[in-house]
């Protein structure tokens, strides 16, 4: 397990203590050279990944121009480039093995352009892309690769994001997702979306015309935005 916070990974190694699990975990930052980190680690260890969780990203936003540029780079950093770095050797030697998973979280906001979450919704559209063509890659090997989109889910995801908690809207439980991620890698499939109010806003975003959806995005960032201050 990995993650920046040493004190809440080892609180979480304490809660999953069981005499057949051998947990181990690596604090290092995705923004800042983690990956590397992350990969010394398992190749010192001698790990061999089964399955691969891609989950560690962020929300920033806010009209571009005025959003620190260095967030946004970090962004980009921890939601695709650590993906990335990460997934080429660990799926090189899944592929290898002839067997291996990889879920990558990526979003609902993938599907669609989201004005003032601009490079979010543009990290998750990589995401998106990026996880299906390498599941098409490896369909034959053995080697499964999905796309994680969840919607809102009641997560620290708001507050790291500094915007306000949505009320009032449909919001998952992270178990509900997981569960919902599961049931996918055991059907093989490349795409999961949890909850079907989350898979009937992206079938709308598909066939609405581009500019109204793009309205309706700026809408909804705009005011979580404002609510934020
Ligand atoms: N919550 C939602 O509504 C929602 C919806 C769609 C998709 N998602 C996606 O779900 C994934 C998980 O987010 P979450 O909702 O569970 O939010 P969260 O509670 O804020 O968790 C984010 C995780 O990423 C880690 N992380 C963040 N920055 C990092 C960095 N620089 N280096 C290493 N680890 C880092 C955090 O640990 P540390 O802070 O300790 O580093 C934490 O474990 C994200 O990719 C997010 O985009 C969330």
């Amino acid at each position: 397990m990995t993650a920046r916070s040493l004190d809440r990974l080892e609180r979480l190694r304490s809660e999953l203590a069981h005499p057949r699990l051998d947990v181990r975990i690596v604090a290092a930052d995705l923004a800042a050279g983690g990956a590397a980190q992350i990969l010394r680690a398992v190749a010192g260890g001698e790990i061999e990944v089964g399955l691969l969780i891609n989950n560690a990203g962020f929300g920033a936003g806010g009209d571009f121009t005025a959003a620190r540029l260095d967030r946004q780079l970090s962004l980009l950093d921890v939601n695709l480039r650590a993906l990335v770095e990460l997934t080429h050797p660990i799926l090189g030697a899944m592929r290898r093995r002839g067997s291996g998973a990889i879920i990558n979280v990526a979003s609902v906001a993938g599907f669609q352009p989201a004005p003032y979450s601009a490079c979010y919704a543009a990290s998750k559209a990589f995401v998106l892309s990026f996880s299906l063509a390498l599941w098409r890659e490896n369909r034959d090997t053995g080697v499964q690769v999905m796309a994680l989109c969840p919607g809102y889910t009641d997560t620290h995801f708001f507050a790291a994001a500094g915007v306000p908690k949505p009320r009032r809207v449909y919001m998952q439980t992270p178990d509900a997702v997981v569960a919902a991620a599961l049931r996918g890698l055991r059907r093989r499939q490349p795409l999961v979306i949890p909850g079907w109010p989350n898979r009937l806003v992206v079938a709308a975003t598909r066939l609405l015309p581009r500019r109204w959806v793009l309205n309706a995005a700026a809408r909804l960032f705009r005011v979580r935005r404002e609510l934020s201050g």
